[in-house]
């Protein structure tokens, strides 16, 4: 029997290059391999306010940049998560087996939360845990994410081990896959700071969805770092060892071809390179995700058909923990 993947994204309705790179490539390419199921986050984008038109509008359009990179719904799983209720049941029991201690460490909460964790919803709080509930549901054995999702993955794990120690054997301890190369991709105006949908400024990140003529801009706009050299320095040049990244990854060229290709043309030269690379890589991508976008009832099929065949995963596997937690009153012992 095929491993089970699972993995999610927000529905903001943008999906960047670092959300391609450090996520949704992955999720493609476990499709040849795994059962995949992937789930637009929608309980998870209410932590912070949201308004209901948009809202709804943004899932669809997240459901189509999933499609657009190549998510197959004939092969895995597409579907919001709050169409599927047992997400936010499961992650009420996984509630009442955390400490507010273990939630209090994680790094994206005080991030998000800012100097103002006081006014902050307890949803926010609990975003963790509800990411723990998404993965053990299934039984999921692998989550491709990006780097700054390890420490969610480590709390699920550890969850996952203590429900296991106190009622048996009841959930796989899954393995998040990091990919080497673009698991953090940095925004392009600050490049000590993640490529962020939530960033200031469009400035920072290149939207799958972004036309030729912005991507330039963008690219052409980027912070670099003194010198002129295009040589890969992490530590000295963090901005151009950012770009040289993305560049690789799209034109599946090591970093060392593109340091020849580029020996003595300097930034301009460098950039302008990237910018056609990054033109042609997106194009056909925003192509297709023009396509899937007209077609909202389909989308719509497609979600709900995802919905109703993760509720035919979720519904056994909860009413199991159900059981072995002795909640109810259905008597397993004389069935
Ligand atoms: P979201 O929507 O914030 O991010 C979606 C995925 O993109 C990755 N990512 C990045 N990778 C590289 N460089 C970046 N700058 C960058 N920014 C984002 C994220 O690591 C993520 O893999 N909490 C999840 C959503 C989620 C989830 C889950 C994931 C909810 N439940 C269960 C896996 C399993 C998130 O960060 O979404």
């Amino acid at each position: 029997m095929k491993k089970l993947v699972f993995s999610g994204i927000q529905p903001s309705g943008i999906v960047h290059i670092g959300n391609y790179l450090g996520a949704l490539r992955g999720w493609v390419a476990l499709q040849e391999t795994h059962e995949c199921l992937y789930s637009i986050v929608d309980l998870h984008a209410i932590t912070v306010a949201q308004r209901p038109d948009e809202l709804r509008a943004q899932i669809r359009q997240t459901a189509a940049l999933c499609l657009a990179v190549g998510v197959d719904p004939a092969r895995s799983i597409l579907f919001a998560q709050s169409d599927v209720s047992e997400h936010a049941e499961l992650a009420w029991i996984l509630n009442c087996h955390t400490y507010m201690g273990e939630l209090r460490r994680m790094t994206q909460f005080k991030d998000k939360a800012g100097k103002d964790q006081e006014g902050s919803s307890v949803g926010l709080f609990d975003y963790p845990i509800l990411m723990a509930s998404d993965i053990l549901l299934y039984g999921t054995h692998a989550v491709p994410v990006g780097d700054d999702q390890r420490q969610h993955l480590e709390l699920t794990r550890e969850i996952a081990r203590r429900f296991n120690n106190l009622y048996g054997d009841i959930f796989v301890v899954p393995e998040a896959i990091v990919p080497k190369a673009g698991a953090r991709v940095m925004g392009l105006d600050d490049p000590s700071k993640k490529m962020s949908k939530s960033a200031a400024s469009a400035a920072n990140y290149i939207a799958l969805s972004d036309c030729d003529e912005a991507i330039r801009k963008k690219i052409k706009a980027a912070v670099t770092d003194s010198g002129h050299d295009i040589v890969y320095d992490e530590a000295h040049k963090p901005a151009l060892a950012n770009l040289l990244t993305i560049y690789s990854l799209t034109v599946s060229k090591t970093i060392k071809e593109l340091e020849v290709q580029y020996q003595g043309q300097g930034y301009a030269g460098f950039k302008q390179g990237l910018g056609g690379a990054l033109c042609d890589f997106i194009r056909p991508i925003r192509e297709r995700l023009e396509d899937w976008a007209a077609r909202r009832d389909d989308l719509e099929r497609i979600l709900q058909e995802g919905a109703e065949r993760a509720r035919a995963l979720a519904r056994p596997r909860l009413q199991t923990i159900k059981d072995k937690l002795g909640l109810g009153v259905r008597n397993t012992e004389k069935v």
